[in-house]
């Protein structure tokens, strides 16, 4: 068991993690928003693998919540997350206030084009500005070696790797596996939201990836399988915010050309908005 230091403030992170970056260890960093479950404490492991040390940020970022959105219901679970973390061998949690990370004033943003078009951009316009801005202040807070960011979020991963190319952040992005229960739901803190007829019924989504996934890849026609499949998820009763075929490195649409491709989908289930996502 390790002690994680809790880090309050930007410049305390930088003095915790200061005597590991002077021997010369390899740091990784895990930007979560809290309410960890197994799917973040993978992505904890899979940094350990890849480094000497281990920091964890735990920060709800306003700015990627939209004010319709559910920025003040999100699941707030630090004492919790923190127990976990510690079994886990973390070094540093940095768990700033929203003053910490967007002083008064506050009048910078960060704007990603490329894999950022489309898709949730058409549903949640603010969302990747919100996440841009969050992640480069958190790379540039601890200035990791690698940053491990979820598949699940498949389109955040994508944006994130874009950006961290684009501004030269001397941070590797590493993109690990989703993990699921046992029913194929991808993991996710906002499952909690879901009732429990929805949350039986939110499996389908997996199901209706795979099946689409394996029909395309065996060389079906994509844009009626997209359309059937859109038509089970509706008729199960969730909302279809989108269930496209991207090119899964640049996210742009599919073309002769294309060498690999990814399946992905966003649906309501209630109040609550499940996202996955397929290679293909
Ligand atoms: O995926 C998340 O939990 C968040 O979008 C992230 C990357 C921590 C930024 O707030």
């Amino acid at each position: 068991m390790t002690e994680p230091a809790i880090c309050r403030s930007i410049a305390a992170l930088r003095d915790t993690l200061k005597p590991a970056r002077m021997a010369d260890e390899r740091i990784a960093m895990v930007p979560t928003m809290g309410a960890l479950h197994e799917g973040h404490l993978s992505l904890v492991r899979r940094a350990r693998q890849e480094a000497d040390r281990v920091v964890v940020s735990i920060f709800v970022n306003p700015t990627q919540f939209a004010p319709t959105e559910d920025f003040d219901a999100y699941p707030r679970t630090e004492e919790r997350d923190v127990e976990l973390l510690r079994t886990l061998g973390v070094e540093a949690v940095f768990a700033p206030s929203v003053g910490e990370m967007y002083p008064a004033g506050f009048a910078t943003g960060v704007s990603v084009g490329g894999p950022s078009v489309g898709l949730e951009s058409d549903f949640r316009p603010h969302f990747f500005n919100g996440v841009a801005v969050v992640v480069t202040k958190l790379l540039l807070a601890a200035l990791p070696d690698v940053a491990v960011f979820g598949e699940k979020d498949y389109q955040q991963l994508c944006v994130v790797r874009r950006m961290a190319l684009d501004l030269n952040l001397p941070t590797r992005i590493v993109g690990a596996e989703t993990v699921r229960e046992a029913d194929g739901l991808a993991m996710s803190s906002r499952n909690v939201y879901l009732s429990p007829d929805e949350r039986r019924t939110a499996a389908l989504i997996q199901t209706v990836l795979t099946e689409a996934a394996t029909a395309i890849g065996d060389g079906g026609d994509a844009g009626a399988i997209l359309a059937a499949g859109r038509e089970r998820l509706a008729a199960a009763g969730f909302r279809v915010d989108y269930l496209e075929l991207r090119d899964a490195d640049t996210l742009a649409a599919v073309t002769a050309g294309t060498a690999s491709r990814r399946l992905l989908v966003a649906a309501w289930l209630g109040r609550t908005r499940l996202i996955d996502n397929i290679a293909v």
